[in-house]
């Protein structure tokens, strides 16, 4: 017999959290300006702004931190983070940061020059602006199927190889320092890419000398779609699916606070030891030392501890991603509009669908967002036009096909209860839809937006 899937593991402490009245999320989404990154935490009830920091990690992680080196240089801790990313990844060059950001600020500006182009499958906010940053130019060349958010492609976070060349053969192989290939592509959906797709892009880049630098941020969600889709995976671990993927690119840039199960830390991954050294070089002035890069020693302890974790058997993320299902399948049921299939770290509702009358321009996605934190004091999101931001030539917004709300799901924090009533809160809504108007921006600001824009309704 199939019985249910549960939690690999059983809860040892509890946080309290609270319900707040309608009249208190209505002063607290005004005073907040309708935007989610702006509320304080207390008036939320449940938390889905991010997966990002918010995992509840575990005992064994939690005794790791009283082990802690904080040497300043060559710190104990450092070593077993190095030993963990070798192993679980197989990287052989770490450079330590506070965070995902921090690596992409040193991998951009090691490696992009003025004029360069950097392609990738989608872009991401922060990835995007730290290419730009240093003087780059993205472009998207994921598959025509992640911008649909009707289509059941299995990989819409595959590499467009068809746009890939064009890109090449438009600019020329020696303006394209890298591709910046993301796994579960954060905003597609949390949709995952296939190894096939990732080997043929390896291939066609190498061919060229184009490096291939891996966002990892969610690659383990990535390997377990493999597992699940791709053919001849379905008897390998995660941990196996990992290592391949990672074996299929240069180096990497990681958001520690998602897939490793963790509230701070990220690294840099390399394999060229002349790269490492520059990027060390730079980590100096910008994160901290080399031996630590704006982590505590008892940050690196959890981090490595994280890191094995999260592979050490394939139920914590067939858990993990079985939650995020089945809030999705409870919405689907519903006739919920969204991404579809279900995505990885979270459920992204197609914000367009449910709110036709609200023009692209006056941010339906931002506003549906404030109206389910006001109706329920459920947070989560917007990923749409207001996180696209503007064109930095043309100073007019980047018009992104998908216009969502993401309610990204924290690892091993809330419960199926807990999913149950987002789901009816979603669903509440979604009946009153027609009530939801559009925003205007009060306050816009000039670099990544969406953090703190203001609006009033229209
Ligand atoms: N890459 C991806 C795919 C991400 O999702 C994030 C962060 C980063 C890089 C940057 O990492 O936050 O550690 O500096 N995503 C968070 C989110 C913020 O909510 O999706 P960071």
């Amino acid at each position: 017999m199939r019985r249910s899937w549960a939690e690999p593991y059983k809860i040892k402490m509890v946080e309290p959290i609270r319900m707040t009245t309608p009249e208190e999320r209505a002063t607290a989404i005004t005073a907040a300006g309708y935007n989610t990154f702006l509320l304080r935490a207390e008036d939320v009830y449940i938390d889905l702004l991010t997966d990002s920091g918010t995992s509840a990690m575990s005992d064994r992680q939690w005794s790791a931190m009283m082990l802690g080196d904080e040497a300043y240089a060559g710190s104990r801790s450092f070593y077993r983070l190095v030993d963990a990313v070798q192993e679980v990844y197989g990287y052989e060059e770490l450079v330590p940061t506070h965070q995902g950001r921090g690596a992409e600020h040193i991998l951009s500006q090691i490696l992009i020059g003025e004029g360069d182009v950097v392609p990738g499958n989608m872009y991401f906010t922060t990835t995007r602006f730290h290419q730009e940053h240093a003087g780059g130019r993205f472009v998207d060349v994921i598959v025509d199927e992640a911008h649909d958010p009707e289509s059941l492609f299995p990989f819409k976070g595959n590499v467009d190889l068809d746009k890939l060349q064009r890109v090449i053969d438009e600019v020329g192989a020696d303006r394209i320092p890298y591709i910046s290939v993301e796994t579960n592509v954060n905003m597609a959906g949390g949709q995952p890419l296939s190894l096939e797709n990732l080997k043929a892009t390896y291939e066609l880049c190498h061919r060229h000398d184009i490096l291939v630098m891996l966002d990892a941020t969610r690659a383990l969600e990535n390997a377990w779609f493999i597992k699940q889709r791709e053919y001849g995976y379905a008897d390998h671990s995660v941990a196996e699916i990992l290592r391949e993927i990672c074996s299929y690119t240069d180096g990497a840039t990681m958001s520690s606070k998602k897939d490793n199960l963790v509230n701070i830390g990220g690294f840099l991954a390399l394999r060229d030891p002349e790269l490492a050294r520059k990027a060390r070089a730079l980590l100096v002035a910008f994160e901290g030392l080399h031996t630590y890069g704006g982590m505590s020693g008892r940050d690196m302890e959890a981090l490595a501890a994280g890191i094995h974790e999260m592979v050490s058997t394939d139920d914590h993320v067939a858990a993990r991603i079985g939650q995020v299902e089945y809030l999705g399948n409870a919405l689907i049921k519903a006739g919920i509009p969204l991404i579809r299939p279900v995505g990885g770290h979270g459920i992204f509702i197609d914000a367009m669908a449910v709110l036709p009358h609200i023009p692209q321009d006056q941010f339906p996605a931002q506003a549906l967002t404030a109206a389910l934190y006001k109706e329920s004091g459920v947070r989560g999101m917007e990923r749409g036009i207001v996180s696209a931001g503007r064109d930095p030539k043309t100073g007019d917004h980047h018009y992104p096909k998908l216009e969502l709300v993401r309610l990204a799901i924290p690892r091993r924090v809330y419960t199926q209860a807990h999913m149950d009533v987002v789901a009816e809160s979603v669903v509440e809504v979604f009946e009153n839809r027609e009530a939801v108007r559009g925003l205007r921006f009060t306050y816009e600001p000039d670099e990544l937006r969406f953090f703190q824009a203001r609006f009033e309704e229209v």
